[in-house]
């Protein structure tokens, strides 16, 4: 038996260390936040991604009494994207939340369906996807989707 590593390596700073162009994507993403349908939990997730074309796409969280019909604002923004821009890869997603006192300080990291369903755009895609997490301060970044999930199931395991 061997012990075997993972190794993780992610960007940590200030969103006012992204570039224009990303801190720009970060205000979209908090007002899509604002829009978001979370009447159980409070808890509101913006998201907001721009594609290799220049296009910007929102999407937020949506709830229901029926709680496992809820679904995530990173997969709302994601099919969002692939049903309306199949063709076209996604280059970065920001992702942002807030509850009531307001946004969270600490980044959000995306839950494990939502890494699943962005390692499953980023293989379509076949190029990397960008993800930044970003609190009221402080944000994080990963330059590829696959490195938010070690031990992947994806296409290749279905043989
Ligand atoms: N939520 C997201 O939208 N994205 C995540 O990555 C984590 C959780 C939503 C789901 C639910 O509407 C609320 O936040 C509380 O879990």
């Amino acid at each position: 038996m061997i012990k075997k590593e993972w190794n993780f390596c992610y960007e940590s700073g200030i969103i006012e260390e992204l570039t224009t162009t990303e801190q720009e994507l970060v205000q979209q993403a908090r007002q899509a936040a604002t829009e978001a349908y979370a009447p159980y939990s409070h808890f509101r997730v913006g998201c907001a991604l721009e594609l290799t074309d220049g296009t910007i796409l929102t999407g937020n969280n949506q709830e229901n009494a029926s709680y496992p019909c809820g679904i995530c604002a990173e997969r709302t923004t994601l099919h969002y994207a692939q049903a309306t821009h199949p063709r076209t890869p996604i280059k970065r997603l920001i992702i942002v939340a807030e509850n009531p006192n307001g946004l969270t300080s600490n980044p959000l990291p995306p839950c494990g369906l939502c890494r699943q369903s962005l390692l499953e755009a980023e293989n379509r895609q076949a190029s990397p996807l960008r993800i930044i997490m970003a609190g009221s301060h402080e944000y994080w970044a990963v330059d590829s989707a696959a490195s938010l999930l070690p031990l992947q199931f994806d296409a290749k395991n279905l043989g």
